[in-house]
């Protein structure tokens, strides 16, 4: 390894740790030598999960785990609703995009109704890197240019073309020449007051840099909560300002909603929708269908018409009736459940249980977070400055006591909380006691 990764590495097993491990876990962690070096796994000691049942996940050993940062089983680990919906298409037909199937429109016309009305085309995928890739292709075709804006510790995914818009990788990760980055919008260090204004300022100074290199702005690629970043939601509607200029330049905005969408957020289905906007284009996936692999871009038709009338789209397995069965089972699960109702709720009761703590630790400097997405900073007490190393003790105090959590932000010191959306309130209470319990170890 040359360069570590914010999102990546900030949490990561280090080989130096395999004497540590018991041996059946450092003879699982050996054999991986076969997929390469590429892959990281997640703490010092890795957890070897065999079984999940909602918010719960089951070692080899049988001992159980509350997990508290997988959005992807939004719904909870193994949804019986989801199994049953893959298992009965699975046994009656699987195609793919290019035989008529019921299917992928009956999904494509319930999920165009949680959008905003402007927004009436949708096109399947596999990854949220399929996703971004296809949006900024869009983009580039409608707009004619290919000038694009990310955050600084944006991740958007690994194909070539969004690897170069992803500085989070790490600093070995070439940067794409027609893009540029703005700051994080930092409303911890920055604070809130006119955070909308100051990240136009900066959106502004970009799009002139790229011109003046003679590259035209085709628009701007915005995590809707800034995940890697370290989680910046609020106050909500700081986006506006910047999204307008963005408009005003003639560019086109693509909200990658792979994280906060999906009802997440608790106060609405898309993270953009609590800031008051409406994008051009809306890429979402992890959550899509429970961990089946599925994706979505969903734009305008105006704004796809370039794009479409250049290229013909294929992706073998995207938009199967199997892939669909199971989004459309967890779209309606989502409702059935009142999933965003309980992320609301249940975010607001953890954050404030999270506040109150903070009074007592000053390492825990800011909590902040919408819904069950919640960034915590550990910094060094009376200051700001992030303590990644604390940070990382922190974590594998909470793997002690069987909770999972991990890092993000540009100094690795942001614990990331995004548990699955079917978090209960008891296990909001036994996270609390779990961090509390942690905090507590750091100074012992
Ligand atoms: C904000 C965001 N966009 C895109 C992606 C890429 O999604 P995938 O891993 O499904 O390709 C990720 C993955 O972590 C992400 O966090």
């Amino acid at each position: 390894m040359t360069s570590t990764s914010t999102i990546m590495d900030s949490n990561s097993f280090k080989a130096k740790d395999l004497a540590s491990l018991d041996k059946a876990t450092a003879a699982l962690v050996a054999r991986r030598e076969v997929l390469g070096p590429s892959y990281r796994l997640f703490y010092q000691k890795p957890l070897h999960f065999v079984r999940g049942k909602g918010t719960r996940l089951y070692t080899a050993d049988g001992e159980e785990y509350l997990d508290a940062y997988n959005n992807i089983p939004s719904l909870g680990h193994s949804h019986p609703k989801v199994a049953q919906a893959v298992s009965q298409q699975l046994g009656l037909i699987n195609t793919h995009t290019r035989y008529l199937h019921e299917g992928i429109l009956d999904y494509a016309e319930d999920l165009l109704s949680t959008l905003p009305g402007a927004i009436d085309r949708i096109m399947f995928l596999l990854s949220g890197s399929e996703a971004n890739d296809l949006a900024v292709r869009i983009a580039k075709a409608a707009s004619g240019s290919t000038g694009i804006l990310v955050t600084q510790e944006a991740y958007h995914g690994n194909t070539d073309l969004i690897a170069k818009l992803s500085p989070a990788i790490g600093a070995d990760q070439p940067m794409a020449v027609d893009m540029r980055m703005i700051p994080t919008p930092d409303t911890y260090r920055l604070g809130t007051g006119d955070i909308g204004q100051w990240m136009a300022g900066c959106v502004k100074e970009q799009i002139d840099d790229l011109r003046r290199h003679g590259i035209g702005f085709a628009g701007i690629l915005l995590d809707s909560i800034f995940s890697s970043d370290g989680v910046f939601p609020d106050d909500a509607g700081f986006l506006r300002p910047v999204i307008d200029l963005v408009h005003e330049e003639g560019g086109f905005y693509i909200a990658d909603e792979v994280q906060p969408g999906f009802a997440r957020t608790g106060e609405a289905f898309w993270g953009f929708e609590r800031h008051g906007i409406v994008p051009d284009i809306v890429t979402m996936g992890k959550p899509m269908a429970n961990g089946i692999a599925c994706s979505g871009v969903a734009t305008k038709a105006e704004v796809l018409s370039a794009f479409a009338e250049g290229s013909p789209y294929f992706n073998t397995f995207a938009g199967s009736p199997v892939a669909m069965a199971a989004a459309s089972a967890t779209l309606a699960a989502i409702r059935e459940d009142g999933l965003q109702e309980n992320a609301k709720a249940i975010g607001s009761s953890l954050k404030e249980g999270l506040q109150e703590l903070a009074r007592s630790f000053p390492e825990l400097g800011d909590v902040r977070g919408a819904g069950l997405f919640l960034g915590l900073e550990i910094v060094v007490p009376g200051s700001t400055r992030p303590d990644h190393a604390t940070a990382v003790k922190l974590i594998e105090e909470m793997r002690e006591r069987h909770v999972l959590v991990s890092l993000c932000g540009p100094a690795g010191n942001v614990v990331k909380v995004r548990p699955p959306l079917a978090f209960s309130n008891s296990d909001k209470d036994l996270f609390l006691s779990a961090f509390e319990g942690s905090l507590k170890a750091l100074g012992a």
